[in-house]
């Protein structure tokens, strides 16, 4: 097994996008310049705003941006299947989760991706020792406080930030985990993807964030994208507790 070096691997950002024209040259901009050697891949699901031509363009003038296009929303989850498979079958060491609007910080990333290193997956978390919130309003703040405590009752997960979208996934971690099997279609992605990873004994390791709410365009959370995840949340509980075992067992 060769273990990834920061310094030498090949490391390619996903970035799904709906609706963030205001976003996105701002956010490629900052991340050619905080991780020059990493690339890009923008999974666009077809942005009524023009995001995906916006990307487009950007790619024209630099090689290492590249965009995927879907023909129509379905979901954070779906668009991070496609493109893990795509940065699988192109050969990337370290694969990246990140959202467009500026909330998850391009200058986090060498930290991120330096402690990839040492474990099997990285999540930049809001909720360790240095980790922090900026501008959000209490209800979002208690949503995700309250979606986190949730899943530790519901899953034994250790994991604080358990349903944070900032992370790095080694590809090994990816390849061991039945990617085409993951029926998570929005955010509860992400508390999929943590419990595959920790039920297959792989280890996470949370490095503390700076999260900062967007200041241009809109969140796409929604009733559907929160229901999902409840509805989701209490069936694996319930299926792990019948089969008597929580991912709480699992190396943190
Ligand atoms: N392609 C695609 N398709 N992209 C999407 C979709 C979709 O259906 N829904 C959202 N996105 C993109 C957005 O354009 C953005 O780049 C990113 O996914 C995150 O969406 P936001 O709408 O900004 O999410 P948020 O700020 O409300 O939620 C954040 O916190 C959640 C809870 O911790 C994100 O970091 C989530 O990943 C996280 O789960
Ligand atoms: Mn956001």
């Amino acid at each position: 097994m060769s273990e990834p070096d920061a310094a030498t691997s090949r490391v390619l950002i996903v970035m799904p996008t709906y609706n963030e024209r205001q976003n996105l040259e701002i956010i490629v901009g900052r991340i050619r310049e905080a991780v020059p050697a990493a690339d890009l891949l923008v999974v666009d699901d077809n942005s009524p705003d023009g995001t995906g031509d916006l990307a487009d363009k950007l790619a024209e003038k630099d090689t290492s941006v590249q965009v995927m296009h879907r023909t129509e929303k379905a979901g954070l989850g779906r668009a991070y299947v496609a493109g893990f498979t795509w940065a699988l079958e192109r050969g990337y060491d370290l694969i990246v989760e990140m959202d467009a609007d500026g909330s998850h910080r391009p200058e986090d990333l060498p930290k991120l991706l330096a402690t990839a290193g040492s474990a099997d997956a990285v999540i930049g978390s809001r909720y360790v020792p240095g980790g922090t919130v900026v501008n959000w309003p209490k209800s979002r703040e208690f949503l995700s406080k309250g979606a986190n405590i949730y899943n530790r009752i519901m899953l034994g997960v250790r994991v604080r930030d358990a349903t944070g979208g900032f992370r790095v996934y080694r590809a090994e971690t990816l390849r061991k985990i039945d990617l085409r099997g993951i029926q998570s279609a929005g955010y509860c992605f992400q508390i999929d993807m943590t419990l595959r990873v920790l039920q297959r004994g792989m280890t996470i390791t949370e490095v503390p964030i700076t999260f900062v709410e967007r200041e241009r365009g809109a969140s796409k959370m929604s009733n559907t994208v929160i229901i999902e995840a409840f509805t989701r949340v209490a069936r694996w509980g319930i299926s792990n507790w019948l089969h008597g075992h929580t991912a709480a067992s699992a190396r943190r």
